[in-house]
């Protein structure tokens, strides 16, 4: 038995406290399925330390974890420092060196959560989200020019390559087929943008054919709100832009019941390079170190980790005793309705994985 090798940077505001709180599970996870077994690695990357070095990782700081199985990450992102900054610098750095192509956010109502739509809808939520995660609105392309002067201009410019569509396009086909209503819905704005989308469009019709067994519809990305939430039970997997699943994700995640519990997974399909898992929810800081921050979603992330770490058992495990605390309602967090504090929802968690397996 090796141990898998886990880099933890744990980053700004609650990502620390809810990565530690999952280090803690996973270490549980380990002492009840003797064959599994960790080595954490921790890196003290985000904000604090840029005050420190003037910037958000070392110079050499991919290489310092390229050699992990997987990365596991808090949050990014300061009230004292530019969001650019903070994100290019750590985050986003590591998903585009890594290539991290694909981003995956699964969105299901647990048992015990209420969301804010009718239960009989809520309860139909069982999506996953599948992001290009590399180039489109994130591609970094663009710039400034003329500052200060009344002709100033700023230009974002959204990137999209046919290797990049089908690549992701394909991971998304992939994905849908592993799940059993075979569903996917392409999101896109063809109808306004009429170049990238366009592309998107003809591309992702060209993958498909090879997925003959897929049942797959479009939708306009404004449209694809309103399904979400009249008609939740119609989608099963999503593909969308970086920009446009990062939007639907959020609404994805309330609908869930909170974004405290949304999780994510940035994926280097070809396994050249880690991929890093984390929840969605940021840095927080409004609540940091108060110890209450909801660690679901951490632990949620976790839960992809081991997929991708080829241990679908302790997945499953770990997915269950989430699912055990949110039906019992008895160690919630404030966003969730309860009163519980980030060590007691962890500790719950552990003492239903040790229930599960015993
Ligand atoms: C997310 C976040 C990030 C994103 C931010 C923090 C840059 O909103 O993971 O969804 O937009 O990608
Ligand atoms: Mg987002």
């Amino acid at each position: 038995m090796s141990a898998h090798n886990i880099a933890v940077i744990g980053g700004d505001g609650i990502g620390t406290e809810v990565v530690e709180a999952g280090v803690r599970v996973l270490e549980a996870l380990a002492t009840v399925q003797p064959d599994l077994s960790f080595a954490f690695k921790r890196f003290d990357w985000g904000s604090d330390y840029y005050r420190r070095n003037g910037r958000m990782m070392p110079e050499d700081g991919l290489a310092q974890i390229a050699g992990a199985d997987a990365i596991y990450f808090g949050a990014v992102g300061d009230p004292n420092l530019p969001d650019d900054i903070t994100l290019w610098g750590l985050r986003l750095a590591i998903c585009q060196g890594f290539d991290q192509f694909a981003n995956v956010r699964p969105t299901r109502l647990l048992p015990g959560l209420v969301g804010p739509l009718r239960p009989e809808l809520g309860q139909q939520i069982d999506w996953v989200i599948v992001r290009e995660n590399s180039e489109g609105e994130y591609a970094g392309v663009g710039g400034r020019a003329h500052r200060g002067l009344p002709i100033e201009v700023g230009m974002d410019v959204a990137v999209f390559t046919r290797t990049g569509i089908e690549r992701i396009a394909r991971f998304a086909c992939d994905l849908a087929s592993g799940r059993p209503r075979k569903l996917l819905t392409v999101v896109t704005k063809s109808n306004a943008q009429r170049h990238g989308m366009v592309l998107w469009d003809e591309v992702v019709r060209e993958v498909i054919r090879d997925y003959p067994d897929l049942t797959v519809d479009w939708m306009l990305v404004d449209a694809m709100t309103q399904r979400m939430v009249n008609k939740p039970g119609s989608i099963d997997t999503v593909l969308a832009t970086n920009l446009h699943a990062d939007i639907l994700s959020d609404l994805a995640a309330a609908l869930g019941g909170s974004l405290g519990i949304g999780s994510t997974a940035n994926i280097d399909p070809s396994r050249h390079r880690p991929s890093m898992f984390e929840p969605i929810h940021g840095s927080a800081f409004d609540i940091m170190g108060k110890g209450i921050a909801n660690p679901l979603g951490s632990f949620w992330t976790a839960s992809l980790m081991l997929e991708h770490l080829g241990e679908p058992q302790a997945a499953r495990t770990l997915m269950n005793a989430i699912e055990v605390v949110t039906s019992r309602r008895e160690h919630l967090s404030p966003d969730l309705g309860g009163s519980a504090n980030t060590a007691e929802v962890t500790d719950a968690i552990i003492a239903a994985l040790k229930g599960d397996n015993s």
